[in-house]
Order: C-alpha cells, then sequence, then structure tokens
C-alpha cells in the first residue's frame, strides 16, 4: 500500500507534547519540523532522547516558532488556560491547529477563536483523547448503529488526583502559579465530557454544578500535603443537552482515581465495567430491557472490545492513554490529508470547555443552572464576546492584562490570602514536583 503523505509539525510545549513526537510512522507520518519551549535544556533533552536531528529546529519564542514556513500543522500543548490566543496566532500565520485538551480559557476567548478559524478556513481539531479508547470506539459504533436508541441519560468521570509528596515521573507544576494549583475543580472536564459529546453527538445547553468543598478541609490535607489553594478540588456537574438529556460530569481531585463512561437511551444502556487500574480492566457491558431486546442476541452482554482498524499500530501506543493519543495524533492527520471531518471541532472544543467555565459560575452561585454559549449562534457569541474572567494567575502572581479574576474557590477568601497560600504549599510539595522528574 502507497505511504501516507508526511505532515509536517510543529509541537509547542515539550512536556505533554513530545509523546506525540513518537507518531512519525505509518498511519499518522508526523514529519516534526520544529518545538518549541522556553525551557530549552528540556526541550534539547527531548529533541535527543527521540532522535531528532537537525531538521528538527528549536525555539524558545512562539511568535519565533510559527514564522517557520516548513511548519504546516501545530499542536498546542501548552499551558491549560493559554491555548487560544496561541491557536488564533497559529491559524492567522496559516497554520491547522490541534489544541489539547482546552479550547479556551475564557468564554470571550471563545469568540475570537471560532471567528480566527471561521477566516481562515484552516483545519481546527479539538484535541480530545478519551473517547477513543477501544471502550470509546466501540461505544460510539454501537450508538450509530441504534443500540441504545436516543440518549437520555450519560455519566462520565474523570477522576485524577494528585496529592503532595507523592512520587510521580512528570513535572506535574514549574511554579506557584502554575494552571494546575489554580484550576478551579470544574474546568478540566473535557476528558469526562468528550468521549459523551463524541458517542452521542449532543450539544450542552446549560450546566448546574456543585463544588465539593468539606467544612474542615484543613483536618484532610494536613498529613498528605494536599494542595490546599485548590481546597474544593472535585465538582459533581448535571449537564443538560441540547435534546434534553442529562450528563452527569465528576471530577477531578477526589482520592480514588477513576475514569468510566455509561449510556442510557430510550432502548438500552451501555457502560465501562468497573474494576482495579488506571482505565479499569476494559471491559464493556450493554444491557437492554425484555421489550427492547433483539432475536437472537442476548438482552445483556458483556465483553472486551477491539480496534475498528490499525491493530497492531494502535496496540503499540496502548501506554498512552490507553491508544486515546494514537487515535487524536491520527484522526488531525487524516483531517489535512484528506479533509477527513474531524472528531472535535472548534464548536465542539468550545463548548466543552465552556462547560468547566460556565460551570463554575454555577458552582459560585451555590448550582444555579448557568447557560453554554453555542458558538454557532452570533446572538449567544455577542453575549459572552467580552467575558474574560480568568482563574489562573501570570507567572508573578498577577491578573494578566486583558484579564480579570475569578476567585478559584468557593471558600471565603481574598486573592491574596490565596496567592500566600499558594507560595507556602508550592514550598510544601517542591519535592512532588521536581524530583523523581522524567522530563
Ligand atoms: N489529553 C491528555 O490526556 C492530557 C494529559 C496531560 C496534559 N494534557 C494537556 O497538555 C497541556 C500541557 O500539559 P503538561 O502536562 O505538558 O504540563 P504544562 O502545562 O506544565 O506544560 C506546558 C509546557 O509548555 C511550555 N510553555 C508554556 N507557555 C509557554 C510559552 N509562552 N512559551 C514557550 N513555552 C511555553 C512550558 O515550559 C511547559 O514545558 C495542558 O493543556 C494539559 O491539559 C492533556
Amino acid at each position: 500500500m502507497e505511504e501516507k503523505r508526511k505532515i509536517k509539525i510543529g509541537i509547542f510545549g515539550i512536556g505533554r507534547g513530545s509523546i506525540f513526537i513518537n507518531f512519525r510512522n505509518d498511519p499518522i507520518n508526523f514529519e516534526i519540523v520544529a518545538l518549541c519551549d522556553k525551557d530549552e535544556p528540556r526541550m534539547l533533552q527531548i529533541k535527543q532522547r527521540y532522535g531528532l536531528d537537525d531538521s528538527t529546529k528549536t525555539y524558545t519564542d512562539f511568535d519565533e516558532f510559527i514564522k517557520n514556513p516548513e511548519i504546516e500543522a501545530v499542536l498546542l500543548h501548552n499551558y491549560f488556560h493559554e491555548h487560544a490566543p496561541f491557536a488564533i496566532k497559529a491559524l492567522k500565520a496559516g497554520k491547522h491547529v490541534m489544541s489539547d485538551c482546552a479550547a479556551i480559557g475564557t468564554l470571550g476567548e471563545g469568540v475570537q477563536l471560532c471567528e480566527a478559524v471561521e477566516q481562515t478556513g484552516k483545519v481546527y481539531m479539538f484535541g480530545e483523547n478519551h473517547g477513543f479508547q477501544k471502550a470509546g470506539l466501540e461505544f460510539k459504533r454501537l450508538y450509530d448503529e441504534g443500540e441504545i436508541g436516543e440518549i437520555m441519560y450519560a455519566e462520565g468521570e474523570y477522576n485524577h488526583p494528585t496529592t503532595g509528596k507523592a512520587p510521580t515521573s512528570y513535572r506535574l507544576s514549574d511554579g506557584p502559579f502554575h494552571w494546575r494549583a489554580w484550576l478551579p475543580s470544574t474546568y478540566y472536564c473535557t476528558h469526562a465530557m468528550g468521549p459523551l459529546m463524541y458517542v452521542t453527538g449532543r450539544k450542552p445547553v446549560s450546566v448546574n454544578a456543585r463544588s465539593i468543598c468539606l467544612e474542615d478541609f484543613n483536618a484532610h490535607t494536613r498529613d498528605v500535603g494536599l494542595i490546599s489553594f485548590r481546597d474544593c478540588r472535585c465538582s459533581a456537574n448535571l449537564i443538560t443537552m441540547d435534546n434534553g438529556a442529562v450528563f452527569r460530569v465528576f471530577g477531578t481531585g477526589c482520592p480514588g482515581h477513576s475514569n468510566s463512561y455509561r449510556y442510557h437511551g430510550t432502548h438500552g444502556a451501555m457502560e465501562m465495567v468497573h474494576g482495579p487500574g488506571y482505565f479499569g480492566p476494559g471491559e464493556i457491558r450493554v444491557w437492554h430491557e425484555p421489550h427492547h431486546c433483539k432475536p437472537g442476541v442476548p438482552c445483556e452482554r458483556k465483553y472486551y472490545p477491539e480496534w475498528p482498524a490499525y491493530n497492531a499500530q494502535a496496540q503499540r501506543w496502548i501506554a498512552h492513554h490507553q491508544g486515546g493519543d494514537f487515535w487524536m495524533a491520527y484522526f488531525f492527520a487524516e483531517a489535512i490529508r484528506s479533509g477527513a471531518p474531524v472528531p472535535y471541532d472548534v464548536y465542539d472544543g468550545c463548548a466543552m470547555s465552556a462547560v468547566g467555565i460556565c460551570g463554575w459560575k454555577s458552582a459560585l452561585q451555590g448550582g444555579n443552572e448557568v447557560h453554554v454559549p453555542d458558538y454557532r449562534d452570533k446572538a449567544d457569541r455577542e453575549k459572552v464576546k467580552d467575558d474574560f474572567e480568568m482563574p489562573v494567575l501570570d507567572e508573578n502572581g498577577k491578573i494578566k492584562d486583558g484579564y480579570t479574576w475569578i476567585k478559584n474557590t468557593i471558600r471565603d477568601v481574598t486573592l491574596e490570602g490565596q496567592i500566600e497560600e499558594a507560595k507556602r504549599c508550592y514550598e510544601f510539595n517542591k519535592g512532588y514536583y521536581v524530583s523523581n522528574v522524567r522530563n
């Protein structure tokens, strides 16, 4: 078979971004022509470790990086809350963009990002990977075939606690003002929300969120060194979808890692079977009421799904989010090469990120219903175009230029109080952040 054309890639942010250097072979065929990271020693170390030669250029400044005419597409793996401004610059420089895994940090940025995609006509893919595990791709196939009818209720859980002084092979923070420590509990929602949207094709309309914050929080944090300025660490969110269905999304910082999905439709249900392991055992269960059972098919079945294609290649990268990263890169490369539709476009990406942002506005109001903007709708855009409320400060602990502050806890503390706590907690956790680090 003829080998697929190579896609010339520039990677921005080489922590998580370094994984994507792997995908240089068929059927993805990325060619890594440039890397950009302000941490130059780490970037050069990564370049060497992956055997990249001098044809891969390195940059510490994004504006210089983006001038490289060789780059056809940019993978954004920079700080979670800062993707939109860099995506817009890259699109305007004529590059295709994949953004991992927030599209926007504020509702106003969503308007600017959608306009940039519409004006430039470049491929924009929202880089969410959790729907592309074996179970996720199988749920999509089953749903498209009508196995459970129309979705009524779904659950997505991505609960990924990080506790102080626990060993890690990955640098999780580079200072007291890093986004991982400052993000409100609803924001990191796309790993829970994305698969539900991918499988069902439904769009969010509104959210009611409750942030979980124990009254005597310090009693539970003192010994384990939790990052106390992310005190209200988990949320339970109810999202109303455009067909009236309700999705429940849970995450991300309660002790007890969990990642699972469950769907109930008008004709049956399907779920990931819970069990040991970071992602669970990988088995799925599909079941129906007796009157919805099909002749010759068991009313209830459990099985381990397989990949829909590229079995050997996808399996090779199973360690990277259960193969999800392989498929994420594959779908992006195919969209550029052949114009295939992306699994999540800019409107899906903005909607998903907006669930986290609007969820936080809801949590601050005790769970009131907050509308999630539909960025396809000009009237909705008009309502949020000036909303630049941002819960993360800049690296010096100042509110970023052009943004306003939204507090990141439901506790009654001042910004100054939170900054002090952030510094203290960073010192406490420093060893955890920087020791045992792979890159
Ligand atoms: N999809 C997933 O499963 C998954 C897993 C982990 C992280 N992520 C996402 O990947 C992104 C990156 O996360 P991370 O874990 O690598 O940690 P991180 O956010 O600390 O790393 C970002 C990297 O970008 C660099 N950077 C940031 N701003 C820069 C700038 N202006 N100029 C030059 N370099 C800059 C930093 O030096 C750092 O190396 C985040 O959005 C995160 O949500 C996704």
